[in-house]
This record gives structure tokens, C-alpha cells and sequence, in this order.
């Protein structure tokens, strides 16, 4: 039967230029490459300057996949932005890219805050938009400057995260409602707001009146992180029809590599069907898996037709998948 499917028809990312190693890192705080390697997997993380805000970071990361999908800012229906690191508390960061980039005057612009679950929720979004006929063609934002919200005292939390923006652009099409079609195939989000205290930023505008700063119970995070991904991907390759043994991709959100790598094992994948990016990101929250996506169609890893999972964790807690023909 007939269907329409968001198609993904172009793809953007962008780092800030300023990069910080691990040896950078432990001229600041008590640590070691060592340590931060083997325990997480990263290497080094990108650093927005000063007076580099997160709508800079989208807007370079929108245009690289305005460009790709060779079309023009005024064809945009809406623009959906993810991110925990808005630029002001209000009004939402979108509108703010939506006139940068030049979107056509009554173009809907909103944020999602699902912390690094924020692109799989904007994704569902805006491919609920496409099918229910509300839009055509939908830019999907995701985009942190987190360094912003770090303590860079707090050797715990400040050698995880890093900057950086990835996005696409969606537009419909008609499907046969086959896991053939390109397109999203299925999508699937959750929360589970008992979680709430065990990773959070101690700071905000009703409670603190500031932004606070990330922390986390990280042994908590990890477990949850591990059976959370797991479930999202099977949910949502079971929702398509398919098994991981049909998948040629995973695109988990880059927490650890130890997660990455777990969820990967108890999905049957082979690790070169996983792709890993953490190692020069960091993790980026809402941005991980649309700076991986791109960086990977950018390299001609990931190629049209292949058929790929998106699956993230994070505070709230969140999480969710993505089932997607490229
Ligand atoms: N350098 C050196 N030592 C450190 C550092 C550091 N940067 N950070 C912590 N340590 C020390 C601790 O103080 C502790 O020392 P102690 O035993 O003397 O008290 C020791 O290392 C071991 O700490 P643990 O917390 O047990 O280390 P663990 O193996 O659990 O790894 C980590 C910590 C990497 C945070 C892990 O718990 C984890 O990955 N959790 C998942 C959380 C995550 O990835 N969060 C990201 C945001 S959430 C998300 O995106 C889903």
C-alpha cells in the first residue's frame, strides 16, 4: 500500500576549529590520556570560542545539508532544532537559524529538549509532520555547545563532552510501505522521568535563574545507556520488519565507547557495521548521530539505499530509535 516516507536528501556537520586533546585537558584537571581512552574511548573533543554560539554552529551545519540537498532555503516547510544549549532561554534557538539562513517568512521554527536523545524526538518530529501532509520538506537541527554548560574543574564530567552540529534535510515521498522504500521506516521514542535526578545540568532559569553546569551518576547512566539503546533499536527494527542481520548500519549516539560497543554485541552487529566517531567528537548530546551520519556520507561510507539505526540515550532519562533507508 501507498505511503508517504521522509526521505533524508541531504546531510551537514560542522566542529568548531578550536580542538582539545586529552593531553590539553590534563594541563587543566587530574587526568591522563590514558585514563580517558581506555574508560570512554575519546581522544579529543571540539571547542566553540567565546563569542561562537550554538545558531552558529547550526547554521553552518544547515547550509552544508541545504547545499547537499540541492535545494534552496525558501523550499524549507519548517525547521526543527534539538539542543540543550540554546543560544537564549527564549525565544527558541530555531527561529534565530531560521532568519540566518533566510527561511521564508511564516516558516514554524521550535526546539526539542531531549538532551542527547534530541535528534531521534526532532527526527520523529518532523517525519510525523511530513506524513501527516503538514510539511514537504523539513530541516532537522541538531546543535551543542556544551563547553558552555561544563565544569572545567570537575575531571569527572568536563573530559566527556564536546561541540558540534550535524543536519538533514527530510522530504516526502511516496513509499510502497515496504522496509524497501527509502525513508524512515519507523521511529520510536521513550522517557522515563525517575531518572531525572541521575544526569542533569544543577542549574536553570525557574529554579537557579543560571544555567548550571552537567553532571551525572555515571554508573547509572552506563547500565541504563546499555539496555535503553539496545531495546530502542530492536523496537524499532521489529516496527520495520527487519533484523539486525539485514542492517548495514548502526549510528548509536557516542556516549562511550564501552556502551557503543555493548549495544553492539547484543544487537549480533559485527563492529565494522558500527560506526564510531567519539574518538575525535566527543560527545556532542543531540548532535553525535547527525555529525556521524554526515561525516560517514561525506567519506562515502554510508551510501544510498543502505539501511541504517540511529539509537540514543540520555537525561530525562530519554531515549529512542530511528529505523532509515538512506
Ligand atoms: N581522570 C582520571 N580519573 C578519573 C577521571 C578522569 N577524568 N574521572 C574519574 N576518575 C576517577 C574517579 O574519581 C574514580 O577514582 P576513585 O576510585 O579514586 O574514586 C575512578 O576514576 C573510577 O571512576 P568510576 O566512576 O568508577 O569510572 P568508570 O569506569 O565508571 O568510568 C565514566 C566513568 C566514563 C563516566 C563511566 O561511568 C561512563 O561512561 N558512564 C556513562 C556516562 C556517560 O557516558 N555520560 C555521558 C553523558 S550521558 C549520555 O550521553 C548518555
Amino acid at each position: 500500500m501507498t505511503c508517504i516516507r521522509s526521505e533524508i536528501i541531504g546531510h551537514g556537520h560542522y566542529l568548531p576549529a578550536k580542538e582539545l586533546t586529552n593531553d590539553d585537558l590534563a594541563k587543566i584537571v587530574d587526568t591522563s590520556d590514558e585514563w580517558i581512552s581506555t574508560r570512554t574511548g575519546i581522544k579529543s573533543r571540539h571547542v566553540a570560542a567565546e563569542d561562537e554560539y550554538t545558531s552558529d554552529l547550526a547554521v553552518k551545519a544547515a547550509q552544508m545539508a541545504i547545499r547537499t540537498a540541492n535545494i534552496s532555503a525558501e523550499d524549507i516547510d519548517a525547521i526543527v532544532l534539538a539542543t540543550v544549549t540554546p543560544d537564549n532561554t527564549t525565544p527558541a534557538t530555531s527561529a534565530k537559524i531560521a532568519g540566518k539562513l533566510g527561511l521564508k517568512v511564516g516558516t514554524p521554527a521550535f526546539d526539542i529538549s531531549a538532551a542527547c536523545s534530541g535528534f531521534v524526538y526532532a527526527l520523529t518530529m518532523a517525519d510525523n509532520m511530513i506524513r501527516l501532509a503538514q510539511a514537504k520538506t523539513v530541516l532537522v537541527v541538531s546543535a551543542e555547545t556544551l563547553s558552555k554548560i561544563t565544569d572545567w574543574t570537575d575531571r569527572n564530567t568536563c573530559v566527556l563532552f564536546g561541540d558540534g552540529a550535524g543536519a538533514v534535510v527530510l522530504r516526502a515521498k511516496e513509499g510502497n510501505g515496504t522496509s524497501e522504500d527509502t525513508g524512515i521506516l519507523a521511529t520510536k521514542i521513550y522517557a522515563d522521568g525517575s531518572q531525572y535526578d541521575n544526569l542533569l545540568s544543577n542549574g536553570g532559569v525557574s529554579t537557579t535563574q543560571t544555567a548550571g553546569h552537567l553532571w551525572m551518576n555515571g554508573k547509572e547512566v552506563f547500565k541504563y545507556a546499555i539496555n535503553s539503546l539496545t531495546q530502542a533499536a530492536e523496537e524499532v527494527m521489529s516496527m520495520g520488519g527487519v533484523t539486525s542481520q539485514d542492517l548495514d548500519w548502526l549510528i548509536p549516539h557516542q556516549a562511550n565507547v564501552r556502551i557503543i560497543s555493548g549495544v553492539g554485541q547484543k544487537l549480533g552487529l559485527p563492529e565494522e557495521k558500527v560506526i564510531v566517531t567519539i574518538d575525535h567528537q566527543a560527545n556532542t548530546s543531540a548532535a553525535t548521530i547527525p555529525l556521524a551520519l554526515s561525516e560517514s556520507m561525506e567519506k562515502g561510507l554510508i551510501k544510498k539505499g543502505d539501511l541504517v539505526v540511529f539509537n540514543a540515550m540520555g537525561a530525562g532519562f530519554t531515549w529512542g530509535g530511528a529505523l532509515v533507508r538512506i
